[in-house]
């Protein structure tokens, strides 16, 4: 499973690409109101940080599907990183088509049945992303779903990749890697808690001490 970062955050973009792991980044409208800035600016910077990752996604916010096709040309002008994040609609289906067809990828949003990602996946999207946290927050298993939607899409033999969102926590990293999620995109915390464990900051600290005591007496 890949790692993508959840944010509009440049600082964060930056942080998590220097250790190594990122595949990609994800925004949507209120973490891209919540960074202060502007749309097309943001994205800039992120896709110049951002090297070697695979897709940056932006989100567009008409509601046909002509009005997606057209809001999307500016951001994929930008950069051949960005993905266009679409609605899951049946606007959103006919727009996901339409980019298809001109070889711009797609992640299709709010998706919260295993239903709706395979109508995504026939329409030509790339990504698909299935919400964990608003599933289990409304008594849902979100993470029951990620195993459904793999187990449809390797039935059938479709290359359509799953991204694990709306995650919370590091337990549903665990239980969408074990769901067969292709990607998790993450909050920055949620990418720092992956890293930290108790015994690995002890087990650090005693290495030190036994060696200073060995060497200085
Ligand atoms: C995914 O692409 C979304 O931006 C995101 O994961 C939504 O998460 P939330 O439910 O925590 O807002």
């Amino acid at each position: 499973m890949k790692f993508f970062i959840d944010t509009a955050n440049v600082d964060e973009i930056r942080t998590v690409h220097s250790w190594g792991v990122l595949s990609g980044v994800t925004t949507n409208p209120s973490l891209v109101a919540k960074s202060g800035r502007e749309f097309t600016d943001v994205l800039k910077e992120i896709c110049d940080i951002a090297e070697g990752v695979e897709s940056v996604s932006a989100e567009v916010l008409s509601d046909d599907a002509e009005g997606m096709l057209k809001e999307a040309e500016p951001l994929v002008n930008i950069s051949d990183k960005i993905t266009v994040k679409v609605p899951m609609t049946t606007e959103g289906l006919k727009a996901v088509h339409g980019f298809a067809k001109q070889g711009i990828r797609t992640n299709v949003t709010l998706i919260f049945s295993a239903n709706q990602a395979l109508m995504a996946a026939r329409a030509g999207a790339s990504y698909v992303s299935p919400f964990l946290g608003r599933l289990d927050d409304i008594s849902h298993d979100g993470v029951e779903l990620i195993g459904q939607i793999s187990r449809i899409f390797d039935l059938h033999a479709i290359d359509t990749e799953i991204i694990a969102a709306s995650v919370r926590h590091p337990l549903h990293v665990i239980q969408a890697a074990e769901s067969g999620a292709h990607i998790a995109t993450l909050p920055y915390k949620v990418l720092g808690q992956l890293v930290k464990h108790p015994l690995t900051d002890q087990g650090i600290e005693k290495f030190k001490q036994d060696w200073e005591q060995a060497n200085n007496g």
